[in-house]
């Protein structure tokens, strides 16, 4: 069964970024669960935390 999960927060730098990719590594890592995570935000952190992000490929890693 699919689950949705949102990290929100109108407060900035309040770690959303980081909970959210912890997260999502946590699930896979120790519970076998398979994740899909959209990052929407332009400053592409939790991208970058997955190594998708670089000022070079504008989001669009191989990793
Ligand atoms: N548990 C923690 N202990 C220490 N530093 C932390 C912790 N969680 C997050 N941080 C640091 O706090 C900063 C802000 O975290 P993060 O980018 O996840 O926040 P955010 O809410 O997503 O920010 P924004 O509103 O800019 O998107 C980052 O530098 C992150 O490394
Ligand atoms: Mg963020």
């Amino acid at each position: 069964m699919a689950c949705r999960l949102s990290i929100f927060n109108m407060k900035g730098g309040v770690a959303k970024s980081t909970t959210t990719y912890n997260l999502a590594v946590g699930l896979v890592k120790f519970h076998n669960q398979r994740v899909l995570l959209i990052d929407i935000d332009p400053q592409g952190n939790s991208s970058a935390a997955l190594g998708l992000w670089t000022e070079n490929n504008g989001g669009c890693g191989n990793a």
